[in-house]
């Protein structure tokens, strides 16, 4: 049985000291709660992964980044490398976000790279895809979608533990969630190419999140579709009250 997995992705959102409140809150919340059939993740900017790893240190409460360097390292400035995030013990990345897709002209190639070095650090890539609203109206969303699957995925083996993101573009941060519905029919495209390509057996384990414009409101009639395994909440993620109600909502689910 999967749980449920809620990542927050904060991108590039809050100070030092509003991250260090959160994640005391997040902590002593998640203490005081039984939370055994929700995995709670947040993805806060590079720069506070450190601190906070520390401070959930012995919780349930995963610390993810957000990005990582194509590169195993050397002469790249700015960018981090998977075996930095390993060394501070980080368990998730974001690959193929459609922000580092539209702002740094991330291909599906650098994320397929991306996921490659993560998985040989042990870090579990979180590879995300999604169509654009004019590819939507195509009636091009299926072909987007396996595209992006088949060439970010090149090469990665039924054993490696990867987690897929599936996130409208015109949904993220817009307000316009997937109905229920339209998330559903991409969920299980995702996971029959899973079967196919993996087998049943890493299909059925592997996790597929859907993200864009998630809210207290709409996480439960999501979270009930079937293929759905959780959700990658920007927004909502931001404020301790709402994250700790999404966490709610995924651990009270039938
Ligand atoms: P949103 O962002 O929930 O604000 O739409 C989701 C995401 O970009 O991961």
């Amino acid at each position: 049985m999967r749980k449920v997995f809620i990542a927050g992705n904060w991108k590039m959102n809050k100070t030092l000291p509003e991250t260090i409140n959160f994640v005391n809150k997040l902590r002593n919340f998640v203490s005081q709660t039984d939370f055994d059939k929700v995995i709670p993740a947040i993805f806060p900017p590079a720069l506070y992964l450190d601190r906070c790893q520390d401070l959930l240190q012995g919780t349930s409460i995963f610390v993810g980044s957000q990005d990582v360097s194509k590169r195993e390292g050397g002469a790249y400035t700015g960018e981090i490398s998977a075996i930095m995030l390993k060394s501070m013990g980080i368990k998730y990345s974001l690959v193929g976000h459609s922000e580092s897709r539209e702002y740094h002209y991330e291909t599906n190639q650098d994320v397929n790279c991306k996921a490659k070095i993560l998985l040989k650090h042990g870090i579990v890539p979180v590879v995300c895809v999604g169509e654009q609203e004019t590819e939507r109206d195509k009636g091009i969303t299926d072909t987007i979608i396996l595209k992006q699957l088949q060439e970010s995925l090149t090469g990665i083996k039924p054993d490696d533990n990867f987690v897929i993101a599936y996130e409208p573009v015109w949904a993220i941060g817009t307000g316009k969630t997937a109905t229920p519905e339209i998330a559903r029919q991409v969920h299980q495209l995702i996971r029959n190419w899973l079967t196919s390509t993996y087998g049943q057996k890493k299909a059925e384990t592997t996790y597929i999140l859907y993200g864009g414009s998630i809210k207290t409101d709409n996480l439960a009639s999501l979270l009930q579709q079937e293929d759905i395994d959780g959700g990658l909440v920007g927004g909502a993620s931001l404020s301790i009250d709402s994250y700790c109600r999404l966490l709610e909502i995924s651990s009270h689910l039938e």
